[in-house]
């Protein structure tokens, strides 16, 4: 089945001096989602923001508010991104918090619930959730910095992710993190993948607008010229 294209720019690789313009940049770019990546210093070995700067950046913004968790705890800090205004959380199937109930919670707040691979754990890990979740982020790089190369061998993750999905007939997004440029996101794309974070590629860019409108033109192609001679 087909997906929406979908750019979601990661706020790690901005400028933190002038974050919320660099938000309204990107959505006045065209991209529908943005990106916030939460790390704790101990999942990953590094830190960057927490609630209280996405509760800040919030009202600068009508994008979907993509919060990526990568943090060892996730379950313990659900409400606070609830309230901090985020409108899908993602966590790490290889945190420590339960993930059954993690789902749960973040569900009973209204908010859509992606679950993340980091890139030695199979996919198949992930299909004892698969109906229960709006979106599967299949990491492309190791967790925990910005400015990485994309993993190729990661698409045969993303299309065995992809078969099952369209086998059991559900509507789950897939996401890719990590080294997201205008060639790479043709791979991602031509697995299976349809949301697609971008850090460096879309903030080192002189051209916000002409680089999200690449990324996108590049994906729907790719993802097309998969699909169609399948279905
Ligand atoms: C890495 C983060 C990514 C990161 C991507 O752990 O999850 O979202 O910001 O950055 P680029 O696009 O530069 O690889
Ligand atoms: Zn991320």
């Amino acid at each position: 089945m087909k997906r929406k294209i979908i750019i979601s720019p990661s706020m790690l690789a901005c400028d933190f001096g002038k974050a919320a313009q660099q938000m309204q940049k990107t959505e006045s770019a065209g991209s529908e989602y943005i990106h916030l990546d939460v790390m704790d210093g101990h999942f990953v070995p590094n830190i960057s923001f927490g609630a209280p700067v996405i509760k800040s950046l919030r009202r600068y913004s009508s994008q979907v508010f993509d919060v990526h968790l990568m943090i060892s705890h996730p379950l313990r800090y659900i409400d606070d991104f609830a309230d901090a205004g985020a409108d899908l959380i993602t966590f790490h199937i290889e945190s420590d918090s339960p993930v059954e109930e993690t789902i749960e919670k973040i569900r009973s707040k209204g908010i859509k619930v992606c679950l993340s691979l980091k890139p030695a754990t199979p996919a198949e890990a992930v299909f004892p959730y698969l109906d229960k979740l709006d979106m599967v982020l299949v990491m492309t790089v190791e967790p925990g910095f910005g400015g990485q190369k994309f993993m190729s061998e990661m698409t045969d993750k993303i299309k065995l992710i992809k078969e099952e999905i369209d086998k059991r007939s559900l509507d789950t997004d897939i996401q890719v993190d990590g080294g997201i440029n205008e060639e790479t996101i043709k791979l991602a794309a031509g697995a299976g993948a349809n949301v697609f974070v971008a850090g460096s590629a879309v903030f080192k860019a002189t051209d916000t607008a002409a680089i999200i409108a690449e990324l996108k033109k590049n994906a729907g192609e790719a993802y097309l010229n998969v699909y169609t001679h399948r279905s």
